[in-house]
C-alpha cells in the first residue's frame, strides 16, 4: 500500500493556520480537520502503519520550561512517528541560568534548523511571543493558566470516539477551574462542537466571569451528576494556588471527588476522563480511576495521534507557504 498517498486525503483541505496556540482561535471546521486527521492516523496505526514519512528531514524542538510526562513524551513520539528529527530542551542546566532570555534561547535553538517548536511555559502568552519572533511553526503545549490545546483536543477526540459525537452531550469539568488551562481549552473546543458544558467546583475555584463563555456553573456535583455524559476530573493545581481555596483536601474529596457511591448516582454509561497527572484519593478514588467507566489511559494513547495530526497539519501549511511539496 502507498501509505504516503493514503494519508494525504482531503481531510486536511482547508487547513492554512501556521500555529496552534489555543482552541479559542480555531473554528469548528479547523477542530474537525484535526480530529479527522487524528482518526486517519489511528486507522493507519491499527493496520500496523506506525512509521510514516511526511516530516522526514525536518526538526521538531520540544521546549519545556515546566515539568511534563504525558505531553512531552507524546509530542516526542509523535514527531518520530512522522520521521522528524527531534531536539529536547530543559530549562534546568541551560544557558537561561546565565541570563539568556526566553526568546533568545528559542531563536538560538531555531537557528539549528528547527521548523516546528513545541513549547510549555508557566507564563500565559509565551507561545504567542515565540510566534511573533520565530519563523518556526509554534505548538502550545500548555501556557500557565491560559490554554492547553492538544490536551483538550485529545479529550474531545476520546469523547467523540466513545459516543460517536460531541453535539448534544453534557460534559462536566470538575475541580480547579480557576487555575486550569485544560478547562479553558476544553470549554472553547466543546462549545464550538455543540456540547453543553458544566463547570463544577468550590465557588472559590470558579472564575466569576466564566458563565460569559456559555457554560453552566454549579458547586454541587451530586446535582449535576445524573445528567452528565462525561466527567473530566481536573487536578487541584496546588503549584499555582496562592492561598487556601477550601478547608481541607478531605473535604474537597468528600464534595467533589469521584468515588464508587457517586458512580452509582451517575448515568449508566458515564465516561470518566482526567487529563492527569491524577491525585488518587483526591479528585478520584483508585477503584474509579482503574474501573470500567475510566478512559484515562485511552486519553494518553489518543494524545499521540492528536499530536501527530497537529504536527502534520502545520507541516502541510509550512510546505504550502514555502511552495515546496508536502
Ligand atoms: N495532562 C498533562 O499535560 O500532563 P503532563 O503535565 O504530564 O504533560
Amino acid at each position: 500500500m502507498n501509505i504516503d498517498h493514503e494519508y494525504r486525503t482531503d481531510i486536511s483541505s482547508g487547513w492554512n493556520r501556521k500555529h496552534i496556540l489555543g482552541l479559542q482561535d480555531l473554528s469548528r471546521d479547523e477542530l474537525n480537520i484535526i480530529l479527522n486527521q487524528a482518526s486517519e492516523f489511528k486507522r493507519l496505526a491499527a493496520i500496523g502503519e506506525t512509521k510514516l514519512t511526511p516530516l522526514a528531514g525536518t526538526v521538531v524542538a520540544n521546549l519545556f520550561f515546566e515539568p511534563s510526562t504525558r505531553t512531552r513524551i507524546s509530542f516526542g513520539l509523535a514527531a518520530k512517528r512522522l520521521s522528524a528529527d527531534t531536539v529536547d530542551f530543559s530549562a534546568s542546566g541551560s544557558s537561561l541560568s546565565k541570563g539568556e532570555s526566553f526568546v533568545d534561547t528559542a531563536k538560538t535553538i531555531e537557528a539549528m534548523g528547527v521548523s516546528y517548536v513545541v513549547v510549555r511555559h508557566k507564563t500565559p502568552g509565551a507561545p504567542q511571543l515565540l510566534a511573533q519572533h520565530l519563523d518556526a511553526n509554534i505548538l502550545n503545549a500548555g501556557d500557565g493558566t491560559h490554554e492547553h490545546p492538544t490536551q483538550a483536543l485529545l479529550d474531545i477526540f476520546t469523547i467523540r470516539e466513545h459516543f460517536g459525537k460531541i453535539e448534544g452531550l453534557t460534559v462536566t469539568l470538575v475541580g480547579d477551574i480557576l487555575h486550569s488551562r485544560v478547562a479553558r481549552s476544553n470549554i472553547w473546543g466543546l462549545k464550538k462542537l455543540g456540547a453543553h458544558v458544566i463547570v463544577c467546583g468550590p465557588t472559590t475555584l470558579i472564575p466569576s466571569e466564566i458563565s460569559k463563555l456559555g457554560v453552566e456553573v454549579s458547586s454541587n456535583l451530586d446535582d449535576v451528576l445524573p445528567r452528565t455524559d462525561c466527567l473530566n476530573l481536573l487536578r487541584i493545581q496546588f503549584e499555582r494556588q496562592r492561598g487556601h481555596y477550601f478547608p481541607s483536601i478531605r473535604e474537597y474529596a468528600h464534595l467533589f471527588g469521584m468515588n464508587k457511591q457517586r458512580i452509582n448516582k451517575a448515568k449508566e454509561n458515564v465516561l470518566i476522563l482526567a487529563p492527569g497527572p491524577i491525585n488518587r484519593g483526591v479528585e478520584i478514588t483508585p477503584d474509579v480511576a482503574d474501573g470500567p467507566h475510566s478512559i484515562i489511559l485511552g486519553q494518553v494513547s489518543n494524545g499521540l495521534i492528536i499530536r501527530m495530526a497537529c504536527l502534520y497539519l502545520l507541516h502541510l501549511q509550512r510546505t504550502a507557504s514555502l511552495g515546496t511539496p508536502g
